[in-house]
This record gives structure tokens, sequence and C-alpha cells, in this order.
């Protein structure tokens, strides 16, 4: 399988999650997704990670994101492995943790990078539109955790290229000014942001984003 890469389309499967059976598409419907694998069932990053992951619904939600969490652990495991999350981190574990035991999920989406770990999926993360483009990958090796905040500044910087025409420069953080895409012109920028833009350079127009 070759890396899957930005535009492509989201590869589609059926699983056996701790919510159930699911097929990707119909679970993700009209949302956002986020679908992020971890290595392996009771390790200590990865316990800290999911406990982040439920506790960050509320802004996940807000932003119309589905998540799920994958790595080739089974049922059971994971059935056993959220009381400890839920004892631990003080979340509650209520989106899918998909079961891949077979691999099946882990190997579509290239989440095992056999020259860092042949038998564990790698820490991966792929952002998904409603139309089921894959919009970010990243991958993080398995003793990082990864930073929720800054997936949601990922997420909050692809919503606002998807609705708003907008791209987010270096360091961008909500309430900065924002960089308005450069197939936008002038003319369009005006009628698109009415309390204006400062053009620091023709290729360099940054404006405050709308509410
Ligand atoms: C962890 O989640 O703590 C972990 C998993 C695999 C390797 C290193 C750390």
């Amino acid at each position: 399988m070759n890396a899957i890469k930005l535009g492509d389309k989201a590869p589609n499967f059926n699983a056996k999650t701790t919510v159930g059976e699911i097929n990707f598409y119909e679970w993700l419907g009209d949302s956002w997704g986020m679908l992020a694998s971890h290595p392996a069932d009771f390790t200590p990053v990865c316990t800290t990670e999911l406990g982040a992951m439920a506790n960050y619904r509320e802004e996940f939600q807000k932003r119309n994101v589905k998540v799920a969490a994958i790595s080739v652990d089974d049922l059971e495991s994971h059935v056993r492995w959220i009381k400890d999350i839920e004892e631990t981190q003080n979340a509650k574990v209520d989106f899918p943790l998909i079961a891949d035991d077979d691999r099946s999920v882990s190997e579509l989406y290239g989440m095992i990078h056999p020259n860092a770990d042949s038998t564990m999926t790698v820490r991966s993360v792929f952002m998904i539109s409603p139309e089921k483009e894959v919009k970010l990958t990243l991958t993080y090796p398995a003793s990082t955790g990864r930073n929720f905040e800054e997936l949601l500044r990922v997420i909050d910087s692809l919503q606002l290229t998807a609705y708003r025409k907008l791209a987010t420069p270096v360091n961008w953080k909500k309430g900065d000014r924002a960089v308005i895409v450069p197939s936008v012109s002038d003319e369009q920028a005006s009628e698109l942001f009415p309390n204006g833009f400062e053009t620091v350079k023709p290729y360099l127009r940054l404006t405050e984003v709308p509410v």
C-alpha cells in the first residue's frame, strides 16, 4: 500500500469497535473526521492521549469533527483498557476505539512503519473532510504524545480554508489575523471581508477572521 497523500480519498472500511461495528463512511456521515492510531493498549503515553481525546469531546463537537482511535489490539483488550483510561484520566471514552487485530485498517492507512516497529502502529493522524478527502496526515513516534491543542488548531485552519477562503500563517492561533488565499482577487476579498484587509505585499494580505 502506498502512503496516503493529501487530497486522496480516505479509504473506507468496516470494523469492530468499542461502540459496535461500524462502516467508517456511514459512521462519519457528513461530519469531519479524525482517525488517530496509537501503538498499543495498556501503555502510558497512549493512556494519556486517549483520555485527552475524550476530554476534548466538546471542542471536537463544536467543530463538527467525529474522532476515532485505532490500534492492532483486539476488542476485548480495548474494553478492558478503557476502564483504566477512565479511572486514571478522569475521562469518559465514548468515541470508537477500533479493534484491528488483523491489521487490515492499519495496513490500509499505512499506520505500521516496519522500520520503526513491525508489530505496532505508530501515532498517525488523518483529518478527513465531509467529502471524505484526506486533509492532513501526521506521524509521531510511539514515544511522543501528540498535542491535541495543535490538532484543534489544524482543524480550525482547515475549516477556515474550506469555508472562508483563509489560510493561517506561522504560529497562528484563534483571534489572530489570517491570510487571504492567493486565488482570491482583491475585488473578491473586498466582498468577502467587509472589514477590510491589509496588503503587506500583493501576495500577503491579512484580515480579521469573520465571526
Ligand atoms: C506509550 O504509549 O507509552 C508507548 C507505546 C509504545 C512505545 C513507547 C511508549
